[in-house]
């Protein structure tokens, strides 16, 4: 017989009759002759509630079982006379897979996400973090869903790589060499080799011959940055688009967020209600918000100046030239703006190499993507396209015509204006679900001094 999902059990409009269920106990309460188990296959939120009665064959091993140990039940659907649930499953028979002694780290009562982060391989069998994961998986099928239907391409790019998109040096050297040799040539690649901190550089040429592509896959940063939203390793969304200038980058960059808000609102309310009662009260609220107004749009100049005349003490000085930190994207985006915000246009030398230089040969065509709660999820620009300006730029940030040959040359043969964007996908996680650390979005996060599991 085939297993059905508890999710589509508890949907059902009928009875289905006879089922086979599969999935851990989370929690058993005896009486007189029968027993309750609540079972949870991990396939939504809710457990389905199992009648065990005191005449099954093996009742008295069924009196034993104890949380979190694995079930295989065979049964009928019937109406549940209790409150709180439609259905529930009448055992007729009921195999012990797998036990689960009393040392099993979860108990009835909450555990603190510090804890949790401990024993990160039990921790998806939690509510909390069950609900967390199939919202991650619901918002990685909205990402393809949402480029899909534009025609956009889903592109694999490297990996492994020799180039610094971000020309930050944030960089994990990937090597075979003992650590007694140095010299670099006899290594695997024969040059210094790295994984990538974007995808972006490969995205362009692909996109400067399909058109419309994006590129969705992890990404790694060794920054040393301790922080709520900064991962060593996370997945990043980066399309590309040819024959697109800053301004319908914005619009793509704010009909994505709007997309997959609305897909999670949709398609996930028992995980997303979860959220809102118990992790964060104003989540409702802000992504209605979220998906029912447009974005303010406005220049870094004058981000700056509501920042310089702001009634509040920032922990770094902000004045023109200065990058916005976390506490001023923040500032903006729930204090005065009180929702989404991008800021564009910003100073020349606080963004990479390949950014379009404006008329203004001051800034250029930058835009961050800010939203409450988390500060900036979508980083973006158009890039440069006119040989020569993008070559002298690369002279004065110290980048190797020769290594870059490639990125270059695609400047020489049909080179037009593009633009894309790379959205964090974790920061998108925490959006959806108000968790405030990074490090509880992912299964098994990377930070720095952590690799366990
Ligand atoms: O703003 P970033 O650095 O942009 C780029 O890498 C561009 N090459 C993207 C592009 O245009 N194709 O990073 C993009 C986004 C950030 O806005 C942030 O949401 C996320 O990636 N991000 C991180 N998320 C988690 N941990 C980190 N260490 C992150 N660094 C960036
Ligand atoms: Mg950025």
């Amino acid at each position: 017989m085939k297993r059905t999902k508890i999710k589509e059990l508890l949907n059902a409009e009928a009875a289905l009759d006879p089922v086979l269920v599969k999935g851990w106990v989370r929690t058993k309460r005896d009486a007189k002759s029968f027993s309750f188990i609540e079972l949870n296959d991990g396939s939504c939120l809710a457990n389905l509630q199992i009648v065990a009665a005191g005449e099954l064959a093996n009742y008295d091993e069924i009196r034993h079982l104890t949380t979190g140990a694995a079930l295989s039940v065979q049964g009928r659907m019937i109406a549940s006379q209790g409150a709180g649930q439609k259905w529930e499953l009448q055992a007729q028979n009921l195999v012990l897979i797998g036990s689960s002694p009393d040392t099993y780290p979860l108990q009835k009562k909450r555990h603190t996400d510090e804890f949790l982060r401990t024993i990160a391989h039990i921790r998806p069998r939690t509510n909390k973090y069950g609900s967390a994961f199939r919202i991650r998986a619901l918002l990685a099928h909205a990402v393809h869903q949402f480029f899909n239907d534009r025609g956009f391409f889903y592109i694999h790019t490297p990996i492994l790589t020799a180039s610094d998109c971000e020309g930050a040096g944030e960089m994990f050297r990937v090597t075979t060499l003992s650590p007694q040799i140095d010299n670099i040539e006899e290594d695997f690649f024969g040059v210094e080799a790295n994984l990538t901190v974007s995808g972006q550089l490969e995205a362009e040429m692909m996109a400067l011959a399909l058109g419309d592509v994006y590129t969705f896959g992890p990404t790694f940063r060794a920054e040393n940055s301790n922080t709520r939203r900064h991962a060593a390793e996370f997945w990043m969304v980066e399309p590309e688009m040819a024959f697109c200038d800053l301004k319908e980058d914005m619009a793509v960059a704010e009909d994505l967020v709007r997309h997959l808000v609305r897909t999670v609102m949709d398609q996930c309310p028992d995980d997303l209600n979860l959220f809102a009662r118990f992790v964060d009260k104003q989540l409702m609220p802000r992504l209605e918000k979220l998906v029912g107004t447009c974005f303010e749009r406005l220049p870094y100049t004058e981000a700056v100046k509501i920042l310089e005349t702001a009634a509040q003490d920032f922990e770094y000085p902000i004045s023109y030239g200065a990058d916005l930190q976390a506490e001023h994207e923040r500032f903006l985006t729930e204090t005065y703006f009180n929702g989404p915000v991008i800021v564009y246009d910003y100073p020349e030398t606080l963004k990479p190499f390949y950014m379009r230089l404006n008329d203004d040969a001051r800034t250029v065509a930058a835009m961050d993507v800010l939203v409450p709660g988390i500060g900036e999820i979508i980083g973006g620009s158009q890039r440069e396209e006119r040989h020569d300006i993008l070559a002298s730029r690369m002279d004065r940030m110290a980048l190797s015509r020769e290594k870059y040959w490639w990125y270059l040359e695609s400047r020489r043969y049909g080179s037009v204006p593009h633009s894309g964007f790379g959205m964090g996908f974790e920061r998108m996680v925490m959006l959806l679900t108000g968790i405030v650390n990074i490090r509880d979005v992912i299964p098994f996060p990377r930070t720095p001094k952590h690799i366990d599991f």
